[in-house]
């Protein structure tokens, strides 16, 4: 049978005995019975020599018993017993839409004792997702070891290519060619990680944001988890994805089932193209962000850990004159954090910093110059030198016998002891309700290591990750209306579970410009610029020393969800008059930005960055172009720009806040018309 929408389609062969297989996921298909009669035939297994004796069938989970000597899909064991497992179906449910629909097949082994869920679904955006679920039917419990759902890639996608990074330089893109065996990617940080592959993409070789065919997978889950890219022996090549279990992490009791994270696949010609499927589903969801989004000031540079009412409300001041919509209180204002050393846990306004009051007025301060208030947490963590670890050493996530080694001077609390998670749930919400907090940046500051709990005495990932994801979903039903930033040492969880339930990421700590340039160009493999926090920090980037001029740190911010982090009692009353030019600027071209489809070309061999907005209707974009290296010849060649109707006539003209004031000769619209076919 076969899905299609948006120009993907999927096909599927529904074996009466045994699991479904994909025959194609790719470019749209006819459906006739003819043609899926002639897919089937030219998919059908061939006999590897000194192979098995039939051909071996890769189902979407794929099994060893067929011959399959690449992964297997499902592993796990009964105590040494029902190792591996040949499932038959019991049941597909069907349901096909005009674009897209979904495929549910329920299946058994009766002999090992476990039951098989497998969900597949085409998206109306083209994108697929699939997820599986197994429950322990048997006696006795099961322990899972893993589960992987694959999808086949033709012998044409040669090339692979995936993110790597790391704190403060998030998804840096890797290449590599498809070569026989298996190229994994292990995220072990218990969080989605600075170094996540984020999308893993397979592709015609030379692929580009432009050109080439590609099929890329993300797996959406914010703990440990797995994406790899297989060729075997016999000239197969699958992309595979799951949730990465620690040993005796999952133990299924009778009748107990484990769900595995939802994994996305994207098919298109060109990454632009695989990352707008993201961008579609991601902007059509019913609670995807729809307000114009807001210009942030956060002020964790501008002031560290030095909180001082005077001080904030004059930032408050400075923000409000320059057009800022939410002022944004970081770490540092609760309990006794007065450094990253304190306090962690202790969700209570701090009485030495914060007391007689002086919260409530920086608050109304705030509000009463028209800006939202945000305010941070780490919801997640415990530093050992607060209250709340002196009451409870139990709640922290560890092994016997000792504690994880510190990061950042923290543990991390376990959520799934429901003291702890109502400790932390009562706490934030208190605060939130109190406050009238309109936004909280939720902060992760460390990986989890060793990260067993004292409830079970077994390793905690899996059941942490999920009881966060509970914590955030029932704060905000608590709290209507509130919006939540997903941070994590900046951009350590970026993954569409985690953004099932927050209204943006923040991107990285690095707001160097420069470096921005690449974090953003990357983020928007998976993201629309609406959804990745981008601030101008100060003309000497904190983390990598480089000074940069305002104008071009603000146009790098302007193609995101723009913010402020910059002490502006140090910025001179020019370059504050500047940037409310370039504030002024965001609040004109957030709707185009945030609405239109993203494109980016690399020229110049790799020195000239284009990136840009197209309006869905095609009538406007907006562009930025980035001299990311000194070229080798100047002036470089000229720029076509991308994405626009080849049969319209566009005004080209510069753009920026002296041209939209119309007061700056250098940067007057030059008033010429150039044909963009
Ligand atoms: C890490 C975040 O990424 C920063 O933006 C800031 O909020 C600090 N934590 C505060 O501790």
């Amino acid at each position: 049978m076969r899905l299609a929408a948006a120009g993907a389609a999927v096909v599927l062969l529904l074996p009466e005995d045994g699991l479904p297989e994909v025959l194609h996921w790719g470019a749209h298909i006819g459906d006739s019975p003819e043609d899926l009669e002639d897919l089937e035939r030219a998919t059908r297994p061939v006999l590897a020599t000194n192979g098995v004796d039939h051909g071996v069938r890769v189902a979407l989970l794929p099994e060893s018993w067929t011959g399959w000597t690449g992964t297997p899909g499902l592993s796990g064991h009964r105590a040494g017993a029902s190792w591996s497992p040949r499932f038959r179906p019991t049941r597909i449910d069907v349901d096909e839409h005009e674009q897209g629909g979904s495929v549910v097949v329920q299946a058994h082994d009766t002999a090992a004792g476990l039951r098989l869920g497998l969900e597949l679904e085409l998206l109306p955006s083209g994108l697929l997702r699939l997820r599986g679920r197994v429950t322990n039917v048997g006696a006795r419990p099961y322990t899972l070891d893993g589960l992987r759902l694959a999808l086949p890639v033709p012998t044409k996608a040669d090339e692979i290519l995936d993110l790597a990074g790391r704190w403060a330089k998030e998804r840096v893109p890797q290449r590599a060619p498809f070569v026989v065996g298996s190229h994994v990617r292990e995220g072990r940080h218990g969080r989605t990680g600075a170094d996540a592959a984020t999308v893993l993409v397979a592709g015609e070789p030379g692929f580009g944001f432009e050109s080439g065919e590609t099929w890329g997978v993300h797996v959406a889950f914010s703990g440990n988890h797995v994406v790899s890219a297989e060729r075997t022996f016999d000239g197969r090549r699958l992309l595979l994805g799951g949730e990465l279990l620690l040993p005796g992490e999952v133990e299924l009791a009778p009748e107990e089932s484990y769900t595995g994270p939802w994994i996305y696949a994207s098919h298109a010609d060109g990454l632009d193209a695989l990352a707008a499927r993201f961008h579609d589903h991601l902007r059509a969801r019913p609670r995807h962000p729809r307000s114009p989004r807001p210009v942030v000031m956060n002020v964790w540079e501008a002031v560290y850990f030095h909180h001082d009412l005077d001080r904030l409300k004059e930032l408050a001041d400075l923000a409000a004159e320059v057009g800022v919509e939410r002022f944004v209180l970081d770490d540092g204002w609760f309990g006794g954090r007065r450094d990253d050393a304190t306090g962690l846990g202790d969700w209570a306004v701090s009485e030495e910093v914060w007391g007689d009051g002086r919260f409530t007025e920086l608050v109304r301060h705030v509000k009463g110059l028209g800006m939202e208030f945000g305010l941070w947490f780490e919801p997640e963590m415990v530093n050992p030198d607060s209250d709340l670890a002196r009451r409870h050493p139990e709640w922290i996530l560890q092994v016997e016998g000792r504690l994880p080694v510190e990061a950042r001077h923290q543990q991390v609390l376990d959520l799934s002891h429901p003291g702890a998670y109502e400790h932390v749930l009562s706490s934030v919400v208190a605060v939130v309700r109190e406050h009238g907090v309109d936004f909280v940046k939720w902060d992760h500051n460390r990986d989890l290591v060793d990260a067993g709990s004292t409830r079970t005495g077994r390793a905690g990932v899996h059941e942490q990750t999920l009881a966060a994801y509970r914590l955030i979903d029932e704060i905000r039903a608590r709290c209507p209306g509130l919006e939540i930033e997903s941070c994590s040492s900046g951009g350590a969880r970026v993954d569409l579970e985690i953004l099932e339930r927050t209204d943006r990421v923040w991107a990285s700590d690095c707001i160097d410009a420069h470096e921005r340039q690449q974090i953003q160009r990357w983020t928007a493999q998976l993201l629309p610029p609406e959804l990745v926090g981008s601030h101008v920090g100060a003309d000497r980037a904190h983390t990598t020393g480089r000074r940069l001029d305002l104008s071009f740190r603000a146009a790098t911010a302007v193609f995101g969800h723009f913010g402020i982090e910059w002490d502006l009692s140090e910025a001179g009353e020019g370059e504050r008059a500047e940037l409310a030019g370039w504030v002024d600027y965001y609040k004109q071209a957030r709707h185009l930005v945030h609405t239109g489809r993203v494109v980016r070309r690399s020229l110049e061999g790799g020195d000239l960055w284009l990136h840009g907005a197209v309006s869905p209707d095609r009538t406007e974009a907006l562009y930025g172009l980035t001299l990311r290296e000194r070229h080798v010849t100047w002036p470089a060649g000229r720029v076509r720009l991308p994405g626009l109707d080849p049969d319209a006539t566009y005004l080209v003209r510069p753009s920026g806040p002296a041209v939209v004031r119309g007061d700056d000769p250098r940067t007057a619209p030059p008033g010429g018309r150039t044909d963009c076919g």
